[in-house]
């Protein structure tokens, strides 16, 4: 829902702040709070999550093992090739195994019917961590992104001071944005479709008539009544028209290999650029975000690795948010027990 989306975000922020002076040795606030088990590095204190992987990861992955070891807990990475799933086990018989040991199951899948079947025989929460549908958690590093740069879209453009030990941006309110995704429709646009025009945002979407969300998506879409704030063409420039953000992602998803040249060939004309978004009549002031990993297909390197780009910040962020939704999932700390005298 959209207050667990705005709260999660919130948490997020906190937990970047907060979580500094805890790995501090000597640092005042973490001997003054010791002696209490109300600590972010003891919200997991005893507990592991099982990463249930089947697919590459980087940043989902360290982001999930960095923040459970932050919150005193452990993440087991099991990967396609170290556990009997698929070769000698059933989906079914390892989440009521993984459940048995672990509190909580954290799982990149191929087809999303994986993820549904691990939830519908888990005994613990399953959270997606990436199916070829939806990757949920990539929005909420997105939009953690974007409220930490919310000045940037601000008339006077002026970043206000850092509130955390460690320089944490400050978490602002966003005005209503129009955010451009250009490329495959595919898990990343999909969670950004049934997310941004229920926070206020506008998105207006590019790809080739081929490759447009699938029916199940989009019926999510519509049940969410996003669709009238979703613009969808074939062309990449009137999709760039007044966008304060340009997003895309890979032309080749993970499992996609084979169909590299047709898809090359398909995309041609989308690659984000300088250029494109001039031509299109983009926000002057425009900022680019991608989930990684990115090739250059996509995006051209003027503008990834340029003053517009946020996607290192955002790759950041893939760690607060998880932690987020780890502490609040499978955790015990909470702002108010840290803040709150006791
Ligand atoms: N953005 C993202 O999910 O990256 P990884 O595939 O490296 O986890
Ligand atoms: N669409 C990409 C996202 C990777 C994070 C993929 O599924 O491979």
């Amino acid at each position: 829902t959209v207050p667990q989306i705005q709260a999660t975000l919130r948490h997020s922020n906190r937990l970047k702040k907060f979580s500094e002076p805890w790995l501090l040795p000597h640092g005042a606030l973490a001997k003054k709070h010791a002696s209490k088990l109300k600590l972010p590095s003891q919200s997991l204190f005893n507990k592991t999550i099982a990463l249930l992987f089947s697919k590459r990861s980087t940043r989902t992955r360290l982001a999930a093992e960095t923040s459970a070891t932050l919150l005193g807990g452990r993440a087991l990475f099991l990967g396609r090739d170290d556990i009997q799933l698929g070769v000698n086990e059933s989906p079914r018989d390892t989440a009521r195994v993984i459940g048995g040991m672990c509190q909580g199951i954290f799982a990149r899948v191929g087809e999303h019917e994986e993820i549904e079947e691990l939830a519908r025989h888990s005994p613990v929460p399953v959270l997606n961590a990436l199916s070829s549908l939806w990757h949920p958690t990539q929005i909420l590093a997105d939009l953690l992104t974007l409220h930490e740069h919310a000045y940037l879209f601000e008339e006077n453009g002026v970043a206000p001071p850092p509130d955390g030990i460690a320089g944490t941006p400050v978490f602002q309110e966003l005005r209503p944005l129009t955010v451009a995704y250009v490329g495959d429709a595919a898990n990343v646009l999909h969670d950004m479709l049934v997310t941004y025009p229920r926070l206020g945002h506008k998105l207006r979407v590019a790809s080739p008539p081929q490759y447009r969300a699938p029916a199940e998506v989009w019926r999510r879409v519509e049940e969410l009544g996003c669709d009238k704030d979703i613009w969808w063409g074939e062309d990449p420039k009137e999709a760039v028209k007044g966008a304060d953000v340009v997003v895309t992602d890979t032309w080749i998803s993970m499992g996609q290999e084979a169909e590299k040249a047709e898809r090359l060939k398909a995309f041609e004309g989308y690659q984000v650029t300088e250029e494109m978004c001039r031509l299109g009549g983009a926000n002057p002031n425009w900022k680019f975000m991608h989930c990684l990993p990115r090739k250059p297909h996509e995006v051209d390197d003027e503008v990834f690795y340029g003053p517009r780009s946020l996607v290192f910040p955002e790759a950041d962020n893939r760690k607060w948010t998880i932690m987020a939704l780890f502490d609040n999932l499978f955790g015990r700390w909470t702002h108010e027990s840290y803040t709150k005298p006791q």
